[in-house]
C-alpha cells in the first residue's frame, strides 16, 4: 500500500469512529433535544483545541471497531486558556452503554487529569453497564470509583448528566465535586420506575422520580439544572473560573472589579424587627464584585445559602444563613450542604467568607430522628478543619451551637466581625427568659407584660455584640458600610497563612 492508500484507509476508519452509531441515531438524539458527544466536547472547549485520545481503541480485534468509539469519546484542550480533561458518552453508540474498554478510556482521562493537575469534566449520557460485557463493565465502573475517589481534592471533577444515569453508575458522579444536570433530558436513580413500581408498588415518572428539578431541589444530589444543554455548558465554564486546576494551584485571578452595589444598602437591608427577614443575597451580592456572585446548589435547603464569588478579583467562597427561608435556621440538609462546600473550597485554597445570621438549630422530631447532631456536626468538622483563610461577619443572630457552627473564633475563623446588629448570646431571649424566669413569671400579676419586660431586658443585657466582643471573641463591631474593606484587608493579612493540622492518615468526619 501507498502512502497514500493508507492515509485513505486511515481517513475511512476515522470517519467510522466519528460517525458513532450512524445518522438515524443522531437524528434521535437531536429530536430528544440533545447534542451528541462530540458536539457537546466541539461547544464546551475553545475552538480548535480539543485532542482526541485512545481513538481507535476498540474491545474487538482488528481494524474495524463493533462499536464506534466504544461509546465514550475522550480527550483534553482548552477552556479559556486553561487545559481540562474530559469524556462525553455516546448515547448514539450501544446507548452509551459501558464495557471495559469504555471505562478504559474514561480511566485514562481521570489518570491523566491527577497526573497533570487539570480539572476533569465528565458528560454523562449512558444505559448503565453494558449488558453483553457482564462483570467486565462491573470492573470498569470499579476502575472509574476508584480513581474519583483518589482524585478528589486534588484536581476539581465535574459530572454532567445530559442522558439517563442509572443503577450503579449513579455514584461516579455522586463521587465528584459537583453535577450539573439538564431540564426533561437528564435522569439519575438507583432503581427504575420499573423496579419501584414491583417492589413497592409506587408509581412515578422517570423525570419525577429523578429529573433534574428532583435532585437539584429534594435529593441535594445535584447542584446546577440548566434549561438546556448550551445552557448547562455555558455554566460549566462559569464554574470553572472560580476553581483553579488543582490542589496546589490558586484559582485564576480576574482584574479587581468594581464592588457589586452601592456601600449605603447595607444600612438599610436588616429590618429593626429582630423577627423580620430579608434576603441575605442582597448582602452578598452588594459586598463582592459586580456580578460576580454564583450560587451553587440554590434550590436544594434554601436557609443557607454557598456560592462563589470575586472579591477584587480573587476567588472566595461564601457561606450564609438565609433569614428568609426557616427563618435560617441550620437543618439536616443546609448542614450536608454546607460542610460539603467548606471542604471543596479547603481543598482547593479558596478562602471562605461566612456571612452569619443563625437563631439555631431546627427544633423538632423530624430532625432529631433524622440525625441533625451527626449532620450537624459536619459543619463544626469541616470548619475546625479548614486551613484557608476564613472570615466571619456576624450581621445579626448568632445564638448556641449555631453560632459555633457557624464559623465562630472557636472554629480558627481568622478574624469575625460583626455588625452593630449582632446579637450573640446562648440562645434567644424569648427562650432564655423562659428558662431562667420560669418561676417569676408563674407568680407574676401579669405573665405577658412581665414576660414581655423580661425579653427586652435580656436583649439589651445580652443580645449584642458587645459582650462577645469584650471578650475577644469578635474581633470588631463595624459599620456595615466597611464590610467589603474589611474582607479585602482581611484576606491579604492571611495570604501567608500557615496552618498544619497534626499529621494522619485522615480523618473520621462524621459522614
Ligand atoms: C447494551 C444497551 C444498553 C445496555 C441501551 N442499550 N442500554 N446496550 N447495554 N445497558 C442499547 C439499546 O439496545 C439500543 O440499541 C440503544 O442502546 C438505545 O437504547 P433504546 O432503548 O432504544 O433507547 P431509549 O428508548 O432512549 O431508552 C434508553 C434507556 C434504555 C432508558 C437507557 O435503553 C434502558 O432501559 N436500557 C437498559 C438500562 C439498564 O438496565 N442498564 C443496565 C443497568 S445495570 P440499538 O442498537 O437499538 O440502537 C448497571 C449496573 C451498573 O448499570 C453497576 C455499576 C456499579
Amino acid at each position: 500500500m501507498s502512502m497514500q492508500e493508507k492515509f485513505d484507509q486511515l481517513k475511512q476508519l476515522r470517519e467510522t469512529v466519528e460517525a458513532g452509531g450512524g445518522e438515524k441515531r443522531v437524528d434521535k438524539q437531536h429530536k430528544a433535544g440533545k447534542l451528541t458527544a462530540r458536539e457537546r466536547l466541539e461547544q464546551f472547549f475553545d475552538p480548535g483545541t480539543f485532542n482526541e485520545l485512545n481513538v481507535f481503541a476498540s474491545s474487538t480485534s482488528g481494524k474495524e471497531q463493533k462499536f464506534p468509539g466504544e461509546g465514550v469519546v475522550i480527550g483534553y484542550g482548552k477552556v479559556n486558556g486553561r487545559n481540562v480533561y474530559s469524556f462525553a458518552q455516546d448515547f448514539t453508540v450501544a446507548g452509551g452503554s459501558l464495557g471495559l474498554v469504555h471505562a478504559e478510556k474514561i480511566c485514562r482521562v481521570l489518570d491523566l487529569s491527577m497526573q497533570t493537575g487539570a480539572p476533569v469534566v465528565g458528560f454523562n449520557d449512558s444505559g448503565g453497564a453494558r449488558i453483553q460485557e457482564g462483570v467486565d463493565a462491573l470492573k470498569g465502573y470499579g476502575e472509574i470509583f476508584y480513581r474519583n475517589t483518589i482524585a478528589s481534592g486534588v484536581v476539581p471533577q465535574i459530572s454532567v448528566i445530559m442522558g439517563p444515569c442509572a443503577g450503579g453508575a449513579v455514584y461516579s458522579p455522586a463521587l465528584t465535586d459537583f453535577i450539573f444536570m439538564v431540564k426533561n433530558t437528564s435522569q439519575m436513580f438507583i432503581t427504575g420506575p420499573q423496579v419501584i413500581k414491583t417492589v413497592t408498588g409506587e408509581e412515578v415518572s422517570m423525570e419525577q422520580l429523578g429529573g433534574a428539578t428532583t435532585h437539584n431541589q429534594t435529593s441535594g444530589v445535584a447542584h446546577f439544572a440548566a434549561e438546556n444543554e448550551e445552557h448547562c455548558i455555558a455554566m460549566i465554564k462559569q464554574l470553572l473560573s472560580y476553581v483553579p486546576s488543582n490542589n496546589l494551584e490558586e484559582a485564576p485571578s480576574f482584574e479587581p472589579g468594581e464592588p457589586g452595589g452601592d456601600r449605603e444598602q447595607l444600612m438599610s437591608i436588616i429590618p429593626d424587627s429582630p423577627n423580620m427577614s430579608y434576603d441575605v443575597k442582597d448582602v452578598i451580592r452588594t459586598v463582592v464584585d459586580k456580578d460576580s456572585f454564583f450560587e451553587v446548589q440554590p434550590m436544594f435547603a434554601a436557609n443557607g445559602v454557598i456560592g462563589f464569588g470575586r472579591i477584587e478579583g480573587k476567588s472566595v467562597g461564601i457561606i450564609a444563613n438565609q433569614p428568609k427561608v426557616l427563618a435560617g435556621c441550620l437543618d439536616i440538609n443546609v448542614s450536608d450542604k454546607i460542610a460539603r462546600f467548606i471542604r471543596f473550597c479547603d481543598c482547593f485554597n479558596i478562602p471562605i467568607v461566612t456571612f452569619m445570621d443563625v437563631p439555631g438549630f431546627l427544633p423538632g422530631t423530624y430532625q432529631e430522628y433524622g440525625g441533625i447532631i451527626r449532620h450537624g456536626a459536619k459543619m463544626l468538622y469541616a470548619y475546625s478543619e479548614a486551613t484557608v483563610p476564613k472570615i466571619t461577619v456576624i450581621l445579626r443572630k448568632a445564638y448556641g451551637g449555631a453560632y459555633l457552627a457557624m464559623c465562630s473564633s472557636s472554629m480558627r475563623a481568622d478574624f469575625v466581625y460583626s455588625w452593630p446588629s449582632g446579637e450573640i448570646a446562648v440562645m434567644g431571649p424569648e427562650g432564655a427568659v423562659n428558662i431562667v424566669f420560669r418561676n417569676e413569671l408563674k407568680e407574676a400579676e401579669n405573665p405577658v407584660e412581665r414576660r414581655k419586660e423580661l425579653v427586652q431586658e435580656y436583649r439589651d443585657n445580652f443580645a449584642n455584640p458587645y459582650v462577645a466582643a469584650g471578650k475577644g471573641y469578635i474581633d470588631d463591631v463595624i459599620d456595615p458600610r466597611e464590610t467589603r474593606d474589611k474582607i479585602i484587608a482581611g484576606f491579604k493579612a492571611c495570604e501567608g497563612k500557615r496552618v498544619d493540622n497534626p499529621r494522619k492518615k485522615h480523618g473520621n468526619i462524621p459522614v
